[in-house]
């Protein structure tokens, strides 16, 4: 799908702005947008022009085969603005491939690149005053894919809808995280779509969280289908141990997520002589480091979580408390990473993405 051509994006501008109302420095995680959107109808077999319009409602058929199959892929993506005022992305190119990955397993078409890369980079440039400078200010990108064929017949839709929609943000989670970690409910299975950033792999996520923060959890470590005795990943987050100095992650597979966060903090711990690991991780490995307090700690990694630390785990009716490190690889990692994204340091990867 690799075309660079130059496409038509229909723009009608929002006549007012939201901008000035908005309190910058109290964002809770997703739940202002900004004034513009991007939409993109799927019709007759092709994608038609990009659109960017007034953020608002849209209208669907309630037949449309999104609310009824579940047919929607989505992905995380950010902005950063630098002290020059230059707008950056980190490695949309990996987003933009795995929401197409996301979109074939979910029988969706895929999107193309050229339409995906301008109409953001357009949006981007519209929303500028969005994007507020300074470390842990960002905007975040959510692009997604509906299927809006109407109709209740259990079939792929031959209609769809790509969206872009975008939301200032600065953390995600507030305060501290604690996991538990699954006993009985899983959130993906060998064969299935845990791979893909599928919409009801989060909705099915919900329950079993819900009876979690009931036993005062904010989140699960999800355990595998078959035995439920090796982690695999948050479901907002992939996961890290590290016990004594060593990292340890699971392997991506069908039922992981491959986050870009994931990879990107492989190769700065590489980069950095700290031993990573990328293998199964059984439960009572990290049962057995906690006990002997070799496990020093368990972070998170994700787009809108950056690099999220763990302050304590539970798992049948235990509770472990998770020391607080001075030197924790979590607080390194955030910070080499962050200086990557803002353009605070050298981009040896060329991770970095200019929105021109
Ligand atoms: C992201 O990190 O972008 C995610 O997709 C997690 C999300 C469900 C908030």
């Amino acid at each position: 799908m690799k075309n660079d051509a130059t496409i038509d994006i229909d723009i009608k501008r929002a006549l007012t702005s939201k901008l000035d109302s908005i309190d910058f420095e109290n964002l809770k995680f997703g739940h202002i947008f900004t004034d513009h959107m991007m939409t993109c109808d799927y019709e007759n077999g092709s994608w038609q022009t990009p659109k960017i319009m007034p953020y608002g409602p849209i209208s669907l058929d309630p037949s449309a085969k999104v609310f009824h199959y579940g047919q929607a892929v989505f992905e995380g993506m950010k902005a950063f603005k630098d002290d020059q005022d230059q707008i950056w992305m980190f490695r949309p190119k990996d987003n933009f491939n795995r929401i197409n990955i996301s979109a074939k397993r979910m029988a969706i078409p895929e999107f193309p690149e050229n339409f995906f890369f301008q109409a953001l980079d357009t949006l981007l440039k519209m929303e500028k005053d969005w994007i507020k400078k300074g470390f842990g200010n960002s905007l975040y990108i959510r692009p997604f894919v509906i299927a809006t064929e109407p109709g209740v017949s259990a079939s792929p839709g031959t209609n769809y809808k790509f969206m872009i929609i975008c939301s200032p943000a600065k953390s995600y989670y507030n305060g501290e995280v604690r996991v538990k970690f699954s006993e009985n409910y899983s959130r993906a299975a060998d064969g299935g779509v845990g791979y893909a950033k599928a919409a009801g792999n989060y909705g099915a996520q919900f329950y079993p969280t819900n009876l979690a923060k009931e036993e005062g959890y904010q989140q699960i470590i999800w355990t595998d289908a078959n035995t439920h005795s090796f982690l695999e990943e948050a479901g907002t987050m992939n996961i890290f141990f590290r016990i004594n100095d060593t990292l340890i992650t699971t392997p991506t597979n069908d039922r992981i997520l491959d986050g870009i966060t994931r990879k990107s903090l492989i190769t700065l711990a590489e980069e950095n002589d700290i031993k990573v690991e990328v293998r199964k991780v059984p439960v009572q490995e990290i049962l057995d480091a906690a006990k002997d307090g070799t496990l020093k700690e368990i972070f998170g990694t994700g787009t809108a979580a950056v690099i999220n630390p763990i302050s304590g785990f539970g798992y049948k009716g235990e509770k472990h408390e998770l020391p607080v490190l001075t030197d924790s690889y979590a607080t390194f990692f955030k910070d080499k990473l962050m200086k990557i994204q803002y353009n605070l340091s050298e981009d040896k990867h060329g991770w970095r993405y200019l929105v021109k």
